[in-house]
């Protein structure tokens, strides 16, 4: 990469978590962003001024028309995705795009087809996967201390933290979903990852918006959102079996009248492990039921580091942490979960061949 000109990007949707990626590639210095867009002329332009930006635009497309960018980074909300990604992967650019990678799994087959078609990089920042608290838990999977697992949990939970911010995270028509999407895409893809991405058979869930509607459910010490505007889930809970035989079952919401979902965890023929920071190990020595903790994950900056990934698969061919057809399996799994609550059934997991 030595003496390489830096990785042009173009940013574009320049809401809240803009900002946290633009403060990364200030840091980076094989990047350097030439552009930012935000349908909203005020914060495309404020979010120039602030990250030293010298173009700012309103409309995607002119963007992809420039040929100084290299790459854009894609921070709008969830449905407005793909749209854009896939408008970029066809000008030739390399793209980068936040969390889930789409809202629908025929938008993230689309997606991937075209990178295969373009040759060029998509990732999907799905942070959870380079957290120092996974690869923590990924390392001690790899030394055999679990021995087999055979099923698992992963849950996350917001007593009360539905997104009202701009609303983007509650209607239907930005998000494509609720907390399934927004928070669910970390649990699967932290689960698939954990149990080395066996293939996916079934799927049995129940989704839905039971809080977020309700008025009286915007409280003191919770987040604000508008109930009125609410379109979309606020739980999901999923049992997902494997070809393997491990089973795991991942349980999610942004309110709920429960402190916790519980605690995720791992079960192997070996060994237990409660995936706390610091995770928990439970095994059996000398006769006795033994259980210690291991050393606490340290912190980093995933943010900086999804940068430098992004621009070393793009100058130097190295593969990002989350590779396009792993997106696509999460993103499979999602739409399993959110098929199986509408049909109030058990469903199969497809995932689509190319
Ligand atoms: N990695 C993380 O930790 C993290 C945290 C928060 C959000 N996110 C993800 O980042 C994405 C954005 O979330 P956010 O909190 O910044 O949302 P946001 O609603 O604050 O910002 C989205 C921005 O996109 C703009 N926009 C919408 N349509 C556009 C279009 N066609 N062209 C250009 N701009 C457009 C909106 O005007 C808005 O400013 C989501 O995918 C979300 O899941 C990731």
């Amino acid at each position: 990469m030595h003496g390489m000109s830096p990785v042009r990007v173009a940013l574009i949707g320049t809401g809240g978590i803009a900002g946290a990626h633009l403060d990364a590639y200030s840091r980076v210095k094989e990047a350097e962003v030439v552009a930012v867009c935000d349908i909203v002329p005020e914060k495309a332009e404020a979010a120039a001024k602030r990250w030293n930006v010298p173009k700012w635009f309103t409309d995607y497309r002119k963007v992809l028309q420039l040929p100084e960018v290299e790459a854009v980074d894609i921070c709008t909300p969830h449905a407005v995705h793909a749209p854009i990604a896939l408008a970029a992967l066809k000008a030739g650019k390399h793209v980068l795009v936040e969390k889930p990678m789409t809202s629908n799994l025929k938008d993230a087959v689309k997606l991937v087809k075209a990178a295969k078609e373009s040759g060029k990089v998509l990732f999907c920042g799905i942070k959870s996967r380079w957290a120092p608290s996974t690869q923590q838990v990924k390392k001690f999977i790899e030394s055999g201390a679990l021995g087999e697992i055979y099923f698992a949990e992963i849950v996350a939970t917001r007593r009360r933290g539905i997104p009202g911010w701009g609303s983007t995270f509650i209607r239907k028509e930005t998000a494509g979903g609720g907390v399934v999407l927004d928070l669910g895409v970390y649990l699967v893809d932290t689960i698939l990852y954990l149990l080395g991405f066996p293939k996916p058979l079934t799927c049995s869930a129940i989704v839905g918006g039971f809080i977020g509607n309700q008025p009286e459910a915007v409280v003191h010490g919770g987040w604000w959102w508008n109930p009125d505007e609410f379109e979309v889930d606020d739980f999901g809970a999923a049992f997902l079996r494997f070809e393997n035989g491990t089973a795991a079952v991942i349980k999610v919401c942004w309110a709920a009248h429960i402190d916790s979902l519980g605690t995720s965890f791992l079960l192997g023929t070996k060994g237990g492990l409660k995936l706390t920071n610091p995770p928990e190990w439970f095994f059996d020595h000398a006769g006795y039921m033994a259980q210690t903790k291991l050393p606490q994950a340290g912190d980093s900056d995933g943010f900086v580091r999804e940068v430098q990934f992004f621009v070393d698969a793009i100058r130097n061919g190295t593969p990002p942490p989350v590779l396009p057809e792993e997106a696509l399996t999460v993103q499979a799994v999602l739409d399993a979960i959110y098929r199986s609550a509408n049909l109030k059934r058990e469903v199969q997991v497809t995932i689509p061949k190319f």
